[in-house]
């Protein structure tokens, strides 16, 4: 069982690069399905998620091969459509192969994907989509997902709501389509407009990404291509709250505001100060942060659901009460209990958790439930007098490279023991 040690009560400073973005690399990774050739993804994150999709393209008989932080994908030897009830537990975001293989295969079998830390994660959304597209999908009582198209063809699709997964599923589903495909109501995140970004480069014609209305024109031959994977919006949310909740002064290398301006506006107002230089964000905070107006996440541009633990550990000393409300997942909090073992004083009502600042938090033995929460609970530990532990870091490990190291770059007493399961 892998823990972090923690003695909270440095102030931060420093600078950091910040990883490639998981949640663009992993749709990315279904999309080399569609090239049958060779990809080469740049700054692709070493992450237990991005592992398991490899496992998931080696399994359909995909050649995956890492040299430094480069992972070249080969689909051309891909010969099978399945993926296992295992594959899919490990990640249940893996739904987004399904048409990646429809568009290459014309078939997909996948176990049905389980819900998660964060709640149900259905995928009704990217099935009813699927079929407007001529997919014939069978949903086998053992929770198999039986897919055939003997042609897909492009049509008008609307997302009752504008789902990430569901989004990226039917770009290259529609890939593989006849005509011209349009999502109604996408969900507009920038990695969509990445995974955009590296479907032109391998030939395909989409367009609008980013807006709520996305086209593709389908039946264009893919092709491999070189690609670098947009930097982690969420790990540079992370790194800024981090600074905000132990206090000093950090530079972010590879962060843009653009993509966390939602973020940055609560920081400022809670009395971060913010300078954004090109591709880089410099936070410093002296004074003790204040409570700010309600925090109320929701699809981009609204604020992050990812960014709502990480935010929330920054306030738990601030000077006053911040409300945060939790539109997107049924069960996002579970960070909570785990901070008030820290000193914390937060209540939870259902979507809605009131934080109310302390003086001083002390150092605790916690667990990571989720990955987010996880990120958090070692953030709150840098803001606790004393040491904390962190347990259930595989959580963690899903989508930052390397959070005790990145954390110690900025000055940060974290150490990373691995102790043998008992
Ligand atoms: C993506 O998940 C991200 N994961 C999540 O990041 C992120 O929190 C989420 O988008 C929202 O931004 C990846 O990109 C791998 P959704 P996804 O489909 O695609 C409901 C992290 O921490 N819904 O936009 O699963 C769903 O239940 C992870 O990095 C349906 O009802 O998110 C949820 O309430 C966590 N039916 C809401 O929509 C569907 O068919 C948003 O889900 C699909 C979704």
């Amino acid at each position: 069982m892998s823990r972090f040690l923690v003695e909270g009560g440095c102030r931060l400073s420093g600078e950091v690069a910040v990883q490639g973005a998981k949640n663009s690399v992993l749709p990315i990774l279904a999309a080399t399905v569609l090239t049958r050739s060779e990809c080469v993804l740049l700054g692709c994150p070493h992450l237990r998620d991005v592992e398991a999709s490899i496992r998931i393209l080696r399994r359909l008989g995909c050649c995956a091969q890492w040299e430094g932080d480069a992972l070249t994908v080969d689909s051309a030897g891909l010969y099978r459509a399945d993926i296992s009830d295992l594959l899919m537990r490990e990640m249940r975001s893996s739904a987004v192969f399904l048409g990646a293989l429809l568009a290459r295969c014309g078939r997909a079998e996948i176990a049905y994907p389980g819900g998660c830390e964060l709640g149900p994660r259905p995928i009704d959304l990217h099935l009813s989509g699927l079929r407007a597209l001529g997919a014939e999908i069978r949903e086998e009582d053992g929770g198999t997902l039986h897919c055939t198209a003997a042609g897909l063809r492009g049509c008008e699709v609307v997302l009752g709501i504008p789902s990430v997964g569901a989004t990226e599923n039917l770009m290259l589903a529609a890939c593989g389509a006849s005509g011209t495909t349009t999502i109604v109501n996408a969900a507009r995140e920038p990695e969509i407009a990445d995974l955009q970004d590296f479907l032109r480069s391998c030939g395909a014609s989409v367009g609008g990404a980013g807006s709520s209305a996305v086209t593709v024109e389908g039946g264009h031959p893919l092709c491999g291509c070189t690609y670098s994977i947009m930097p982690d919006r969420i790990v540079a949310a992370t790194y800024l709250c981090a600074a905000a909740a132990a206090g000093g002064d950090v530079r972010l290398l590879r962060a843009e505001e653009r993509h966390l301006s939602t973020l940055t506006a609560v920081l400022r107002e809670a009395g971060c100060r913010i300078d954004a230089d090109g591709a880089s964000l410099r936070l410093r905070r002296s004074g003790r942060l204040r409570a700010v107006h309600p925090v109320r996440t929701a699809p981009y541009p609204g604020f992050p659901t990812d960014a709502q633990a990480v935010l929330m550990a920054a306030m738990l000393k601030s000077e006053g009460a911040t409300v945060f409300e939790e539109n997107v997942f049924e069960n996002r909090y579970r960070h909570v209990d785990e901070m008030t073992r820290m000193g914390a004083e937060v209540r939870v009502s259902g979507r809605v958790a009131v934080v109310t600042g302390v003086e001083r938090l002390h150092g605790a033995r916690v667990r990571a439930a989720d990955l987010r929460g996880g990120a958090a609970l070692t953030l709150a530990a840098l803001a606790a007098e004393g040491r904390s532990e962190i347990a259930g870091l595989a959580h963690i490990d899903r989508g930052y490279e390397d959070l005790g190291r990145d954390l110690r770059a900025l000055g940060a007493q974290v150490v990373r023991t691995e102790e043998p399961e008992p």
